[in-house]
């Protein structure tokens, strides 16, 4: 970035802030809501309040209602890029992914990735999750009885994986790990010119890194992703600039909602100890608790969508090339869906499927292996960590799109 465009963005960005300030002071739900408050539900009941849609002071339309996102998300009207192409923020440095690609391109890079990440081929993951899982369980057992849930365990788990799955070489896992933990911060919704200058710059070192090891695996291929898609790219459904984008965004996607899936179902189950107790009586219960807690406190709280043209919604007009934010988290809690939508409950009876992996084109192509990662880490926790317990402050993501912890200190003895 040449020093004027920096000035601009960093002009732009203020600018920006000043504005989410103003509009957040006048009481506007939304707008305090991407303040990334430490607790975003009971902001979610006063969006909810307004109807199932309505314009922020900030120019987005907003809903919490399961129904009409859902009836959106599944709406051919919307897409993910403005009419003109571009990807809204601007100063987003990282939009060519395919969640950032309406169709035709959108269903090109789909189709190819499908393959790989399809349930069954995914199952395949099991017996690496279980192996990961008490390892790093072992290791939490060899060291100090009380230590940060998240780095020691939730965050290694699912980049291991996705890792073997994309097909990193053991001596790149290093600098994958730290690179990918730089780029999360893109997930976040960039806040500043400096996360966003770090972030590129962690870009194009990992797209250094992804060169060397697609032109390795051409000539010696193995059983990844990167193996799996190098015939699209000799036949010419797949450009060699697209390769890359894809390899980078898939640890992006894999990891660091996985990672508060599995944090925010131990922290679910703490707080609830009655629950712990039957899960660890019954660990069959796992695909209930992760089910339940991506209903109750789901890693990914919104997404966007942009009207391709005017679109009549719920008596009102969205005009075309205006932004609706999907309040996933709020959708989750909608009391027109779910019962006692605030209760943490394991044993609930299995309701519609929450919007936790979206719905539609852009549904989350990996929410079968996620669901797979969280279930083995969850019983690997329960069988072998019975005594786990919190032992001090949370620290949260300073996020209004992920919700997660950066440090959960925990206790085991
Ligand atoms: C708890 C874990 C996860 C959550 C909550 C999650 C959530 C989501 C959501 C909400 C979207 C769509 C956003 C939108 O509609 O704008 C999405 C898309 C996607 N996710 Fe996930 N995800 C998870 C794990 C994974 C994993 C493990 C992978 C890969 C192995 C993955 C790969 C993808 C991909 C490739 C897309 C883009 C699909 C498309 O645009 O067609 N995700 N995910």
């Amino acid at each position: 970035m040449t020093d004027l465009a920096d000035r601009q963005a960093r002009a732009q960005m203020a600018l920006w802030q000043d504005h989410l300030r103003a509009v957040s002071d006048r009481g506007d739900p939304y707008a305090q809501l991407l303040r990334a408050p430490e607790d975003p539900y009971p902001l979610y009941e006063h969006v909810r309040a307004r109807g199932p849609l309505h314009r922020s002071g900030l120019g987005v339309w907003v809903t919490a209602s399961h129904k009409l996102a859902n009836k959106v998300l599944r709406d051919k009207r919307f897409g993910v890029r403005r009419a003109d192409g571009t990807k809204a923020p601007e100063f987003m440095p990282f939009d060519n992914s395919m969640l950032g690609l309406d169709p035709p391109e959108h269903t090109r890079l789909r189709k190819l990735s499908v393959p790989s990440l399809n349930p069954r081929r995914l199952q395949r993951w099991t017996p690496v999750a279980e192996q990961v899982s008490d390892e790093l369980i072992d290791r939490i057992l060899a060291g100090r009885a009380e230590f940060n849930l998240m780095s020691a365990f939730a965050q290694q788990l699912p980049l291991r994986v996705i890792g073997d799955l994309v097909g990193i070489p053991q001596r790149h896992r290093r600098s994958f790990f730290q690179l990918s933990r730089r780029m999360a911060y893109l997930l976040d919704g960039v806040a500043s010119v400096e996360v966003a200058r770090d972030v590129r710059a962690a870009i194009a070192e990992m797209t250094v890194m992804f060169t060397d090891i697609i032109a390795e695996r051409r000539a010696d291929p193995a059983d990844d992703l990167i193996s799996d898609l190098l015939p699209a790219v000799d036949d010419g459904r797949l450009a060699m600039d697209e390769l890359v984008p894809l390899c980078m965004f898939l640890p992006l996607a894999g990891t660091e909602t996985t990672v508060n899936l599995i944090g925010n179902a131990v922290r679910a189950l703490l707080r609830h100890p009655e629950q712990w107790e039957m899960f660890k009586a019954d660990p069959s219960l796992a695909p209930a608790v992760v089910q339940e807690t991506l209903r109750y406190d789901t890693p990914v709280q919104q997404y966007r969508r942009i009207a391709h043209t005017d679109v009549e919604l719920d008596g009102h007009l969205v005009p075309a090339g205006t932004e609706l934010a999907i309040c996933a988290g709020a959708a989750n809690r909608d009391p027109e869906v779910y019962s006692a939508p605030e209760r943490f409950d394991i044993t609930r009876e299995s309701g519609p499927d929450t919007l936790s992996f979206s719905a539609g084109i852009h549904f989350c192509l990996g929410a079968a292996l996620a669901r797979i990662e969280a279930e083995i880490a969850l019983v690997a926790l329960a069988a072998r960590l019975p005594d786990l317990r919190r032992v001090g402050q949370v620290r949260r993501r300073d996020s209004f799109i992920i919700r997660g912890m950066l440090q959960f200190p925990v206790a085991v003895r």
